[in-house]
């Protein structure tokens, strides 16, 4: 299931040159900050086909997000490190979002992503497991150290579209489950300040 939809990804992907030398489009003050009430917003589902612009925003973040996973080019450029942003963190009050996964092992000579386009996304099914990043979980709208876990599923099921309208089923567990849960969220007005909890007995943490 996973190889079909990388083989799309990876077609749209090798189009996109990873570091452009500093010219980014996506800089921090593009995004969204959490006192934005734009943010508090429920998106609107897509309509396919994407519109130009919103193509662009999905590349323009694919090439933010990896590069902010790049410590040379996130430290030479400012870039804040993220994993995901959704749509309405540019403004862009759709429900789509963009996910760059970090999966390098250790015997990797280069840092490996895998990038996950998602539109019009459902989650159809959950674990009964809960679980909490360690660290807490941080946003690139939330200009600040926010201390507390937040509660995710351990494991889900997303249906959703690809850029370019094609159903996708993706299940994601740990790390990636957490991530798509946070910008889900993003597409219902929740940050994930709102779900800060000090209290996870019982709770394992990943
Ligand atoms: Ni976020």
């Amino acid at each position: 299931m996973f190889t079909a939809i990388y083989f799309d990804f990876i077609k749209f992907c090798d189009k996109i040159i990873v570091y452009f030398g500093g010219d980014y489009m996506i800089k921090m003050g593009n995004i969204l900050d959490e006192k934005d009430s734009r943010l508090r917003s429920i998106s609107n589902e897509v309509v396919f086909p994407l519109s130009k612009k919103d193509k662009k925003a999905i590349k323009d973040t694919i090439e933010y997000l990896t590069n902010s996973q790049i410590p040379e080019i996130s430290e030479k450029e400012g870039l804040r490190p993220g994993m995901g942003l959704a749509a309405i963190q540019l403004g862009i009050n759709k429900r789509f979002f963009v996910v760059v996964h970090e999966i390098t092992r250790e015997e990797d000579k280069k840092q490996k992503f895998n990038t996950y386009i998602i539109v019009n996304p459902k989650i159809i099914s959950h674990s009964e497991e809960i679980i909490a990043a360690d660290t807490g979980e941080g946003c690139l709208s939330v200009n600040r150290e926010v201390d507390g876990y937040v509660k995710r599923f351990a494991r889900v099921t997303i249906e959703a579209f690809d850029i370019d309208g094609k159903p996708i089923t993706i299940r994601a567990r740990e790390e990636l489950a957490i991530a798509f849960q946070h910008e889900i969220d993003h597409l219902n007005g929740i940050l994930f300040i709102d779900k800060i909890t000090n209290n996870i007995n019982g709770i394992r943490t990943i």
